[in-house]
């Protein structure tokens, strides 16, 4: 090529590549700023997975996910790096864990479930002023999140004595406690996240005196509202664990609910036949998972058009 032709080419491809860093969204959290196929709304269609018409394909989805850099791979979720610094990915697994991992199975549609019902819950704690790690569902199985760091405890309330309190105690399972009672178990899968006192949390530096007042505070406020939302469609709220990260803002530190909250963190009876509806279904091999997350999804009016239903994922055209 001679110079004046090299010059026209360099000015055309300056003027497209201005041309489409115009036509590119602003936001920092826009679906658009995303490969297409994550965007909500897409053109492919997994079947029996997906509720809704929220069309999505598992293999794009797998596709742009190898694109993405992992971060972490828990048990039941991965987290990817997010579009914008100070965000994350959340994939929510269709793993299935019980015992610490002892048990294992791959009920499928159980990510979509979680994902969804975590949203709903995220979403209503926002509104009441419980501060999220939430920012938005970005399809089926993936929502953005804030960063946090997460506390290494897992705080755990109960309203009706069941699984570990009723071993611990020999408190018959379903014995309505006097007042919401809350545990603190250290994170550590190695040693079975044990019980912890707030001596223990306060001496080894996992959380100051403030932090876990405000932890106390957030998690009795999650137990008030999840307790109403649970009860007004039938369903006790038995017990639940939540997690809670420090998200950083100049020189502050905010806690906030993080990781998920769904049938997998909670007991959920019904309140007339007593039928659980919860991880406990897996737990103690009382049927279909899915059955009964589903019907929690149902409930709460947010269940899928679709439901997940088992089946290899089909790429339609
Ligand atoms: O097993 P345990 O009775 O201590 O569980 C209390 C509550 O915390 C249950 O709702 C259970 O699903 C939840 N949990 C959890 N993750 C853990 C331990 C307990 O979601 N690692």
């Amino acid at each position: 090529m001679n110079r004046p032709i090299l010059v026209m080419y360099f000015k055309i491809c300056g003027f497209l590549g201005a041309w489409t860093r115009s036509k590119r969204p602003q936001s920092p959290l826009n679906d658009a700023d995303w490969p297409a196929n994550l965007a909500i709304g897409g053109g492919l269609h997994y079947e029996g997975h997906t509720p809704g018409g929220d069309s999505r394909s598992l293999t794009s989805e797998r596709l742009s996910m190898a694109r993405r850099k992992k971060i972490y791979e828990g048990k039941a979720k991965t987290l990817y790096e997010g579009p914008e610094p100070g965000t994350i990915v959340q994939y929510f697994k269709d793993d299935a864990t019980a015992f610490n991992a002892e048990k294992h199975d791959i009920i499928e549609g159980k990510g979509v479930l979680n994902n969804i019902l975590s949203e709903f819950f995220m979403l209503g704690l926002g509104q009441i002023g419980v501060p999220t790690h939430f920012l938005k569902r970005l399809n089926m199985r993936e929502q953005l999140v804030r960063s946090c760091e997460i506390v290494p405890l897992e705080i755990i309330v109960r309203n009706y004595a069941a699984g570990t309190l009723s071993k611990r105690l020999g408190i018959d399972e379903g014995t309505q406690l006097p007042r919401p009672i809350v545990e603190y178990c250290y994170k550590d899968d190695a040693l079975g996240d044990p019980l912890v006192s707030e001596e223990h949390i306060a001496a080894f530096g996992w959380a100051s005196q403030q932090d876990m007042d405000d932890i106390l505070s957030l998690a009795l406020r999650v137990n008030d509202f999840l307790s109403g939302v649970f009860l007004a469609v039938g369903i006790r709220l038995v017990d639940f664990k939540i997690e809670i990260g420090r998200v950083y803002e100049g020189d502050f530190q905010r806690l906030v609910v993080a990781d998920e909250i769904s049938p997998d963190s909670c007991r959920l009876w019904d309140i007339k036949t007593g039928e659980k509806l919860d991880k406990d279904v897996f737990r103690r091999d009382l049927g279909s998972l899915t059955d009964a997350y589903s019907e929690v999804a149902r409930r709460l009016g947010v269940m899928p058009n679709n439901p997940p239903t088992p089946g290899k994922p089909t790429l339609v055209n």
